[in-house]
């Protein structure tokens, strides 16, 4: 297992470039079966995108990924070998579903996993698969589909979830009939993947009250494009600005625009920036103040921001108070807080509250999931003393060489294997 050691740093660089976004890149990777071949560029390189290139190879797809430029030929595929075994490292995996059932009518691969923070079912996913005509079936771990979908016109609602539009709109691009996804997902790696499927060729209508129509359409043999990059780093990065940078950061290809809830709730606490095309400079942050933060779908307050943003709260005068509406699981993490002397109160599965400021003191912690992980290398970078923190293996899912490029703008952290 690895773990990080933080000490104690000061700030060598001003400015830091945001990586590609894991979830857009995820999707659009799984994407790229339905073509013959594909090249994606600036696809971050974690440890997910990994596990997908491990699945595709098991196909039989020819894959290079080098610098950041993923390329696929799919002339050979074969599903007898797939490494079905390998879905339940990841949610995201769920994403190949639909291409697999469009290209060889059935699949079987062990129930999706990916971080634990709460019920994550996959229920809409599948009940919206039945809907569209495939058959399903679980057996312990396994999961499998098979058959065709209908060529009816058909309605699937995808009730604001993420996994369930992306796998939806997937699925829509093998049929024959049109597909109407009510209460649609719109974050911004949807519309990454939906951009990037249009210029392909398909033919994705967006309505203002979130009803993607998806009408049959012959794709292009070939699906190229730039994944964006990730607001969720581009976020945590600005509260490591905040609370670390000696005068201010420089963040490049921070996606601005799609931060306005974040941006907007931590001016609220104090936190001083600027923006200028899309570099995002924020300051060092005094005086900082409590707040209250409820997550939601975008363009809500990013759920994947709530951890970092707890970090910020114990270090702002005031009760702050954090409301995750979208999983129950997401505030426990906190209890590896409470173990740096964070004052912290779990007051249900939803709500946490956080009583500032407090000096954090370094000690053994853990990482419990993708983004508290980074939250507590935050809390480290913060604390006096030394932090180990370990199961570091969930950030390096998610955020591309962190350590790395950490260390390149603010000294003191190291991995040992
Ligand atoms: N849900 C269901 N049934 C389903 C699908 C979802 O009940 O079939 C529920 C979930 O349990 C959750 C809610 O609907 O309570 C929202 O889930 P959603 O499908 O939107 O989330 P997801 O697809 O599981 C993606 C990201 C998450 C991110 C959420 C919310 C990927 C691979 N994962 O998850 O990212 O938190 O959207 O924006 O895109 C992360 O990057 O750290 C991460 C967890």
């Amino acid at each position: 297992m690895s773990i990080y050691t933080i000490t104690w740093g000061a700030q060598t660089r001003w400015e830091i470039w945001v990586s590609g976004s894991k979830n857009a890149a995820l999707p659009l990777i799984a994407s790229t079966l339905l073509f013959e071949t594909a090249e994606l560029t600036n696809v971050p390189d974690i440890s997910d995108v990994h596990l997908m290139k491990d699945i595709l190879e098991s196909l039989g797809s020819k894959v290079t990924f080098e610098k950041n430029t993923f390329t696929i030929d799919n002339a050979h595929l074969n599903i007898t070998n797939l490494r079905q075994e390998l879905f339940k490292k990841a949610r995201a995996t769920y994403y190949l579903i639909p291409p697999l059932l469009s290209r060889f009518g059935e699949v079987s691969l062990t129930y999706p996993g990916g971080c634990s923070i709460g019920k994550r079912p996959i229920d809409g996913i599948v009940k919206g698969l039945e809907k569209l005509g495939y058959a399903s079936n679980q057996i312990d771990e396994l999961l499998s589909f098979h058959g065709q979908s209908h060529a009816d016109d058909t309605s699937v609602n995808a009730y604001f979830s993420v996994g369930s539009t992306i796998v939806l709109i997937l699925a829509a691009l093998g049929r024959t009939g049109t597909t109407t996804i009510e209460l649609a997902a719109y974050e911004p790696h949807v519309m990454n993947v939906i951009e990037l499927l249009r210029e392909a060729g398909a033919d994705i209508a967006l309505r203002y009250d979130h009803t993607i129509i998806i009408k049959s359409t012959t794709l292009k043999k070939h699906l190229t494009g730039k994944v964006i990059s990730d607001y969720i780093v581009s976020g945590t990065l600005a509260i490591i600005g905040a609370l670390t940078a000696e005068e201010y950061i420089d963040i490049h290809d921070a996606r601005i625009g799609d931060l306005t809830a974040f941006l907007t709730s931590i001016e609220k606490m104090w936190v001083r920036f600027e923006k200028k095309d899309d570099t995002l400079r924020v300051y060092r942050a005094k005086n900082l103040t409590a707040a209250h933060i409820q997550t939601n779908i975008y363009p809500g307050f990013p759920t994947d921001l709530q951890s970092p943003t707890a970090i910020l709260m114990s270090q702002a005068d005031g009760v702050s108070r954090i409301h995750e509406i979208l999983f129950e699981g997401r505030l426990n993490w906190l209890v590896e807080l409470e173990k740096m002397r964070g004052h912290i109160a779990l007051m249900n599965p939803h709500e946490a509250m956080i009583f500032g400021k407090t000096a954090l003191r370094g000690t053994k912690v853990s990482s419990w999931d993708l983004r508290s992980g980074a939250a507590m290398l935050i809390a480290g970078m913060i604390a006096s003393g030394t932090t180990e923190l370990d199961n570091v293996s969930h950030i390096e899912r998610g955020y591309e060489n962190f350590v790395e490029r950490l260390q390149g703008i603010w000294a003191k952290i190291e991995k040992q294997n």
